[in-house]
């Protein structure tokens, strides 16, 4: 099997409507934090794991994401006429001449596991990474989210899963698994379901939006019938791969944020915004008048 991941899925055909109405004529993941929207941060973190190849599995309303991803001639003339070469050069950066871009619709808002199966032929036979825009992971200047499953991949090829500890009255928001090792930073899944109640959770190991998978989840997907919510899940598909101990958790450096509730998005404005080159000392002192 290959040990080099080329590719990443971006399921971005959701309906978004926990942001209503913002998310009404536009793309959930287009919503910025500071000065990026939600997809770049999740684009960024895969080019810096060695990504070249982002599939976008996109649905109504989500033009602006193949535009933000497209060269604007016009704007790289403006910035140039006016001397922002600093400006320019950021918006020139964001598309690495390497690093190609595909996108494959999926007709109807099927669920995950349905969104993830839609770019079967754009994959094909290889392992690939799944991003959800909505959880944006901070590290810092450290390897990102997706660069730590790569690497844990080249070392020893399985199913990844990025997971957290949650509060254990919130085990029924995530899909939560049970591992051999809760102590080690990798360790092998014994077990997953989708947002059990806490009584019935097996931990409170969260899955978060970040996945490495084998393609033959594929053919586990195929075979899915829609489960929870009505929805084709990838979690139940994954659960296919445990059996066989092909699936693992990795207890992932680096913050995550939910920005698909708003109180997450909040937060990770609040946090980025104080840390930002630009504005973020001034926004520091302004908090600080508030108390
Ligand atoms: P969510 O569960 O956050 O759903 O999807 P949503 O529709 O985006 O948002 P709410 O809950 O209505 O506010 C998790 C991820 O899966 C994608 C979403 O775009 C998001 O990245 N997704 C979900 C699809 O691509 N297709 C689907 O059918 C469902």
């Amino acid at each position: 099997m290959t040990k080099t991941v080329r590719k990443a899925v971006f399921p971005v055909a959701g309906l978004g409507t926990r942001f209503l109405p913002a998310t009404k004529a536009n793309a959930k993941e287009m919503l910025p934090v500071v000065d990026k929207p939600l997809i770049q941060y999740a684009v960024e973190e895969a080019v810096e794991a060695g990504i070249t190849e982002i599939i976008f599995v996109t649905g109504r309303s989500k033009r602006s994401i193949e535009d933000h991803f497209d060269r604007s001639v016009e704007l790289e003339a403006e910035l140039e006429g006016r001397g922002k070469t600093d400006l320019l050069a950021e918006v020139r950066s964001m598309l690495p001449p390497e690093v190609s871009y595909l996108y494959t619709r999926q007709a109807e808002p099927l669920g995950l596991g349905h969104a993830v199966l839609c770019a079967r032929p754009a994959v094909g036979n290889e392992p690939f990474a799944v991003l959800l825009p909505d959880d944006l992971i901070d590290n810092d200047d450290r390897p990102g989210c997706i660069a730590q499953l790569c690497e844990a991949y080249a070392r020893d090829p399985a199913s990844y899963l990025a997971v957290q500890n949650v509060p254990a009255d919130q085990t029924d928001r995530y899909g939560i698994v049970s591992v051999d090792d809760a102590g080690a930073r990798v360790s092998r899944v014994g077990g997953i379901v989708e947002k059990p109640k806490p009584a019935a959770a097996p931990s409170t190991l969260a899955v978060v939006g970040r996945y490495l998978l084998t393609p033959d989840i594929f053919a586990a997907l195929e075979r899915t019938p829609r489960g929870a919510g009505g929805e084709i899940q990838l979690t139940d598909a994954i659960a296919t791969q445990v059996p066989g101990g092909g699936v693992r958790a990795m207890r992932f450096e680096g913050v995550r944020y939910d920005c698909g509730s708003k109180l997450g998005f909040l937060q990770a404005t609040v946090e980025l915004g104080v840390k930002h080159h630009e504005v973020g000392a001034d926004f520091r002192a302004w908090l600080a008048t508030r108390g």
